[in-house]
Parts: C-alpha cells; sequence; structure tokens
C-alpha cells in the first residue's frame, strides 16, 4: 500500500523533474525563502501530486524547487508535513522516499528547534550529531518495503559523521559561529512542558523540535547520507520566564536566516562535489 502510494507519487511527477539531484534539502522555518535567490530549473507544487500530503502550517509554502546550489543539482522542499497536523506517519514521511526515487544521494535537514542546553541562546545554529526519536512512533512500522531498506536497519551513524566534520570545517572557514548536538523530536503541537525539557536534558537531549528524526530514520533506512542543522529559535519550556509563541520562533529563525543561508549552501557546494 505505501509503496504503491509512493510509487503513484512518483509517476505523476516524473516527467516534470528538470535533472536528477544529488542533493535533497528540506528547508525550515527560517529558510523558506533560500531558493528564492537560485537558478531555479523547476517547481512541482505539493498539491499537484496526486495523495501527497499537503502542509496546514501558515508560512510554510508547499512545493519541490529544482535548482543548481553551486554547481550540486539540488532538489528543495519548500515546506513539509509534520506528525501533528494529523497524517498517518507514512504520509508525513512520504516525501523522504519521493526524494529517494528522485535519485537524490544526500539529504539536508533543516528545522527550527528549542535550545535544551544551558550553552545554547535563541538565533544559534547546532549541527545535529544524533537523535532521540523515542518519544514519537517509528516510522518504518508496517509492512518494510524491502525495495527500500532492510527490515533491522543500523541507526549508528545517520547523521554522517564524514559529513559532520566537513559542517564543523565549512562553519569555521566561513567564521560562522556553530553548536552541535543531539536533536529530540516530540509530536507536538504543543510545546513542552518545563518538567519534559528537564527529562529531554536528563536523557541527553541538546534541542526539541517536532520533525526531524522521523525523517532521519526514514532517509537512513533508505541509504540516503544524511545531515541536519537546527535553527535555536528559543530557548525551551521553563528556561526563560515567557511564554513560548509560534510567532518567537519564526521571528528567531527570519532573524538567523541570512547566515543560515550562507552556511547551508556552503555545506552543499562541498558535499555535493565529494
Ligand atoms: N519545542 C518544540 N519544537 C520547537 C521549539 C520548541 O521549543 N522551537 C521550535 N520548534
Amino acid at each position: 500500500m505505501v509503496y504503491k502510494k509512493l510509487n503513484d507519487c512518483y509517476n505523476s511527477i516524473k516527467d516534470r523533474i528538470p535533472f536528477q539531484p544529488q542533493m535533497a534539502l528540506i528547508l525550515g522555518s527560517g529558510l523558506g525563502d533560500f531558493a528564492e535567490t537560485l537558478d531555479i530549473k523547476g517547481t512541482i507544487d505539493y498539491k499537484d501530486i496526486k495523495n501527497f500530503p499537503t502542509s496546514t502550517v501558515s508560512g510554510h509554502k508547499g512545493r519541490f524547487v529544482f535548482a543548481y546550489v553551486g554547481n550540486v543539482p539540488t532538489v528543495i522542499m519548500q515546506g513539509r508535513v509534520h506528525l501533528y497536523e494529523g497524517y498517518e506517519i507514512t504520509d508525513v514521511v512520504l516525501p523522504i522516499r519521493l526524494l529517494t526515487l528522485m535519485g537524490a544521494k544526500y539529504l539536508f535537514l533543516t528545522n527550527a528547534a528549542g535550545g535544551i542546553s544551558f550553552d545554547f541562546k535563541a538565533g544559534d545554529l547546532m549541527m545535529i550529531t544524533d537523535h532521540i526519536s523515542s518519544f514519537v512512533p517509528n516510522p518504518l512500522i508496517g509492512a518494510n518495503i524491502d525495495e527500500l531498506g532492510l527490515r533491522f536497519p543500523d541507526m549508528s551513524n545517520i547523521y554522517d559523521r564524514d559529513i559532520q566534520k566537513i559542517i564543523l570545517e565549512t562553519a569555521e572557514k566561513n567564521n560562522i559561529p556553530l553548536q552541535k548536538g543531539v536533536y529530540i523530536q516530540t509530536s507536538g503541537p504543543a510545546y513542552e512542558s518545563p518538567a519534559e525539557i528537564k527529562m529531554y536534558r536528563t536523557l541527553g537531549a541538546d534541542a526539541v523540535g517536532m520533525s526531524t528524526a522521523i525523517e532521519a530514520i526514514t532517509a537512513n533506512h533508505c541509504g540516503m547520507i544524511i545531515c541536519g542543522v537546527s535553527c535555536i529559535s528559543n530557548l525551551a519550556c521553563g528556561m526563560t520566564g515567557n511564554p513560548l509563541t509560534h510567532e518567537e520562533v519564526k521571528e528567531t529563525a527570519d532573524k538567523t536566516a541570512e547566515v543560515f543561508k550562507k552556511l547551508v549552501s556552503e555545506i552543499i557546494k562541498t558535499v555535493g562535489n565529494l
């Protein structure tokens, strides 16, 4: 069922894909207009793809953009769907699998996340070194899609360690301060409670968000080479005296956008030419 739906999706758009992408990039909050300055070779709106989940969150556009970042053919997801929107988890991760069918070798995940580490401040960028997904369902539950990957895939190097080195070097070379840490995914849509944040810190998490770990698991299952960078859009619940708002998250993410975009494009240019 899931695989048939995926193939139907792919078959409905394959003639509109202008090139085989080397890199796939998912844009989180603040990076939404990343593609606008690139040389765009084609776009496909999610709403035009049969059976494709479309986002209900304000500020999230929904389309694939095909463009070169430097000389790297890249497919960019402008907007993603989240578990909290009510979709089946297999639908939430369907776009990841579609990126694989398009031929993308690398997956670059970006997001906005709340900072849990006491070393972080709002506006920091954080390279994801690993994740904790134990508080959300596993996206691979259900019949295994043998055409994509193994029933019991290894998860010991989800965020590729060689790429992590490149990311750190790229940040340094471009004088962009970069934190690193473990991302924990919650289902949302409610932000966490102070007690939950304390627990997540105890468990080893440095930042919390509502999107990325299940995408990374799915991509790892189908053999993509993954990296991720979070924009720390706020300190997590209970760390300041203030309540959290989606507006604050978007505002900080927007302020960080310029340097975030620079970092992302420099990383793609290096990784895409490996
Ligand atoms: N919690 C969960 N998700 C988030 C947060 C947060 O504090 N900030 C941005 N996305």
